[in-house]
């Protein structure tokens, strides 16, 4: 096609703009994490749609989830595709193990106008104290059996492999504690730095999970201000270097340790970093806002940090709000989300990085399940079993949002009855059978939840285990009219 070539310079100068724009374009974007450890899901496809209509170009799975995987079909949107940690022992010792992963799991989605795969996280947080270092020895062997079943399938050049690290495998010194002083802790520095040298070689970037809601969560003297990004009064300096948010510093604390490691140029991804929005006095709405909206200027300024220039690739913590997950950590594990249980967005959140506020798109399109909520009846006045109706309901639900400092912790005993009765109720499905607790409870069509306390109703759930459920509440309906029937004949 020699007469097609572009002889013209200022055509090529357009085409090399072009190009760059695009590159831009992709680079300065953001990423989210997709975390589904929810009673009722959202249905893929419309959240895959308000990602795209969010301009979110980036995502990251904990593990392969094939409604998921087959709803990204065709969308662009560039995944990072993570295997679960209690993987880990069995990709570590049988490479055709993790050769039927990446099969199966990655080279099925990876064609034209597939899946745009683009990494492999291999475990998650696999260095964490609470794990007894169960994990440590298989994730440099699990890392080698992917990265050579990707190069099997012709995949090692387009798709790369890394390991999202919890921040406290690395540390400053409290003798000195600054940034330059950083390095790994001592009891995983080996096992760290053989993975890293291999994630350097084969050119993969390094994964690290950043929190600084825990900072201040963990450590009531931190300084607040020094969690945000909008200046702080006492500033950290470090030689020439000032640090005005902890953001920077755990950041820059990385960059030493990687630098004194001989990795200095190595790639470095925030996995994981976000604020959430109830379950502790910190975690609310506004100082949600007030770190995700400053963290994404920052991060696609292209500043960079005081010791790394440049944009800084971060996956926000997380899309939506997940019910079902552990409370270990703390009563906020379950409200990191950008976004309510049903997709609405919980507060504004200008996604390009700019000053121009743009906002946030909901999830469009959801169907809930009937209004209506399930109360303590305001008719009983026993109330001797009250407390063990609420624990029970609470330890099979999600009472998450009653404790101290959490949206919900004014109510009386009765209103957290009614909370704890409610959030049994929907996560259940509605059923008539789950609001009773010993005659205690009623169903009600009038909204019992204020501003400040929401009694969620949940969204009918796009998997069929649900559909059928919802059958079975049918089939129960009639066996109770052949109930009374035959007790009235
Ligand atoms: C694909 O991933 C899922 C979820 O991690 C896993 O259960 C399944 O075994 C994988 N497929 C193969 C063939 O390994
Ligand atoms: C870790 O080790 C401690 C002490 O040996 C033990 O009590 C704990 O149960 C272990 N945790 C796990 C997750 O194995
Ligand atoms: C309501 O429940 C929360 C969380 O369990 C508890 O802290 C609070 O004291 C309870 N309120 C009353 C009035 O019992």
């Amino acid at each position: 096609m020699e007469k097609s070539r572009p002889h013209n310079p200022s055509l090529i100068h357009v085409l090399v703009l072009l190009c760059f724009m695009t590159m831009f374009s992709t680079g300065s974007s953001f990423g989210v994490n997709w975390g589904t450890m929810s009673t009722h899901q959202l249905p893929p496809e419309k959240v895959v749609k308000m990602l795209k209509e969010n301009g979110c170009k980036k995502l990251k799975l904990f593990e392969y989830d094939e409604k998921i995987l087959g709803a990204l079909i065709g969308s662009d949107i560039e995944v990072m595709l993570a295997i679960p940690n209690y993987m880990l022992q069995m990709m570590s010792v049988d490479p055709s193990f993790a050769a039927a992963w990446v099969d199966t799991n990655v080279t099925g989605y990876r064609y034209t106008g597939g899946v745009n795969v683009k990494y492999i996280a291999v475990g998650n947080e696999p260095f964490l104290q609470t794990y007894n270092h169960t994990y440590v020895r298989h994730v440099l062997p699990a890392l080698r059996n992917i990265h050579e079943a990707l190069h099997r399938a012709q995949l090692s050049s387009k798709v790369k492999v890394t390991v999202p690290f919890n921040a406290d495998i690395y540390y400053s010194p409290s003798s000195n504690p600054v940034p330059s002083s950083g390095d790994f802790r001592p009891e995983v520095r080996d096992a760290a730095i053989e993975i890293i040298h291999f994630l350097y070689i084969n050119d993969s970037p390094f994964t690290v999970n950043i929190y600084p809601f825990l900072s201040l969560y963990q450590n009531p003297n931190f300084p607040f201000d020094f969690a945000f990004f909008d200046g702080t009064n006492a500033p950290l300096r470090d030689g020439g270097r000032v640090y005005t948010n902890v953001f920077d510093a755990n950041f820059d604390t990385l960059v030493s340790a990687l630098s004194k490691a001989g990795y200095s140029d190595m790639e470095i991804l925030v996995g994981e970093v976000g604020w959430p929005t109830d379950g502790d006095k910190n975690a609310n709405i506004k100082n949600a806002q007030r770190f995700n909206q400053g963290l994404l200027r920052h991060a696609l300024s292209g500043n960079g940090t005081p010791a790394r220039k440049g944009l800084i690739n971060v996956y926000l913590f997380s899309l939506i709000d997940e019910n079902a997950k552990s409370i270990d950590p703390g009563n906020f594990e379950r409200h990191w989300g950008l976004f309510e249980y049903d997709g609405k967005p919980k507060y504004q959140l200008d996604l390009s990085g700019s000053e121009k506020d743009t906002g946030l798109v909901p999830v469009e399109g959801v169907s809930y399940m009937p209004r209506r909520w399930c109360i303590l009846n305001p008719k009983m006045h026993d109330l001797t079993d009250l407390g063990d109706n609420i624990d029970y309901a609470c330890s099979l639900s999600d009472c998450t949002a009653l404790g101290y400092g959490s949206s919900c912790n004014g109510l009386s005993l009765q209103g957290n009855a009614s909370y704890a009765f409610n959030m049994y109720y929907q996560m259940n499905d509605q059923h008539i059978w789950n609001c009773d607790f010993m005659g205690l409870a009623t169903v009600t069509e009038n909204d019992p939840s204020s501003d400040a306390c929401q009694f969620p109703v949940m969204i009918v759930s796009g998997d069929s285990t649900s559909r059928d459920r919802g059958l079975l509440d049918t089939l129960f309906r009639h066996y109770l009219w052949l109930v009374v029937f035959s007790v009235i004949l």
